[in-house]
């Protein structure tokens, strides 16, 4: 089987983006075909500003959501990156592989560092890619399903293990993305040129990002309210109708149905679409809160999938890493 590997940071509540560009697929395909493993990156969430006991508190809802989502213990590896110490033996080998040159042209740093610019830009902020690198590479990885705005740091990580392997032998397998065929990148439902993020959470007090544990009626009024563009006609144009087309796809990937433009052809208004819309949201997500309801009940059990995931990736991860510090020169431990 395919090893997949994919991760998901605790820097905020996880978004309806997370759950249809990412975590959808894991649940309903990777877990099944492949040998996953999907990763709560905690040590991410460290290189921007943030307070310690809610990246603690958000771990482990991130981890709780993921079970509740569907995610099966059984059948996949469900484990947080620091409980595993291969991540960091790893990265600081990709450190000393990859530039300074192609870190800093990364679109998310150069976006993140902006608006860090007062706090301070930290300097795992720039290396970052170097430490996701390190994660996928760690599992000898080929599969990385990841949403679109995750597709450069994959681009960049395939290049880090080819120059790694041309320099010190082939130790390192080289992973491509998959990115899905709709709700890739799900827009802001307020700002529908930007992404909806987790981060970005504070734009119009929060109104255009649907999180995974909203109520109903909170899923019902940011739909309802979502910008639309100028025109009534519903037609699908990520260009010149970015609002009307994010809910083309949301509602597409809601239904499990991969044709938004096709979909547009059924609606005469921009009313009904966003009832449509708004039902295919909450029913998508009801099982969702519930379950995590069940689990954060629990946490007993989360903490057990966490201690035995951690046990079996580092299993899988300490055999590669160590051949890499031998392959760069490091004198074994023995
Ligand atoms: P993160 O935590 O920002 O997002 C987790 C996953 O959700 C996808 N995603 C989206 N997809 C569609 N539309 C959106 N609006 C949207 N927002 C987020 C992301 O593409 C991602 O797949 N750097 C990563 C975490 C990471 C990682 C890894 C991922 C660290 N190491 C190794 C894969 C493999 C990140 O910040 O994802």
């Amino acid at each position: 089987a395919a090893r997949v590997f994919s991760g998901v940071q605790p820097t905020g509540h996880l978004t309806l983006g997370n759950y249809l560009g990412a975590v959808r697929r894991w649940v309903d395909d990777e877990q099944y075909r492949a040998d996953a493993l999907f990763c709560v990156v905690d040590l991410h969430a460290l290189t921007v500003e943030h307070d310690p006991a809610r990246v603690r508190r958000l771990s482990r809802q991130a981890a709780t959501l993921l079970l509740a989502a569907g995610l099966d213990p059984e059948r996949c590896t469900v484990f947080v990156q620091s409980h595993v110490d291969e991540h960091v033996r790893l990265s600081y080998l990709m450190e000393c592989t990859a530039g300074v040159g192609e870190m800093r042209r990364m679109v998310q740093f150069k976006e993140k560092a902006a608006r860090e610019e007062a706090a301070g830009v930290r300097l795992s902020l720039l290396t970052y890619p170097a430490l996701m690198a390190a994660d996928i590479l760690a599992y000898g990885t080929d599969e990385v399903p990841v949403g679109e705005d995750q597709a450069q740091h994959v681009e960049l990580t395939r290049d880090l293990a080819v120059r790694f392997n041309r320099r010190y032998g082939r130790v390192l397998v080289v992973p491509r993305a998959s990115v899905p065929p709709v709700a890739a990148r799900v827009m802001d439902l307020q700002d529908p040129r930007s992404k909806m993020g987790k981060t970005a959470a504070l734009r119009n007090g929060g109104a255009g990002v649907v999180h995974l544990l909203d109520e109903p009626d909170a899923v019902r009024r940011k739909v309802m309210r979502a910008v639309t563009d100028g025109g009534t006609d519903v037609v699908y144009d990520r260009d010149e109708r970015p609002g009307v087309a994010n809910l083309l796809d949301v509602l597409a990937a809601c239904r499990g149905d991969g044709d938004p433009a096709g979909l547009a052809e059924a609606y005469g208004s921009y009313g009904a679409l966003k009832r449509d819309t708004a039902e295919a949201v909450v029913e998508l997500l009801r099982l969702v809160r519930e379950r995590h309801a069940e689990l954060a009940a629990d946490p007993g059990y989360v903490d057990g999938v966490l201690r035995a995931g951690a046990e079996r990736a580092r299993g899988m991860a300490r055999p590669r890493v160590d051949a890499a510090y031998e392959a760069v020169g490091l004198l074994p431990a023995g």
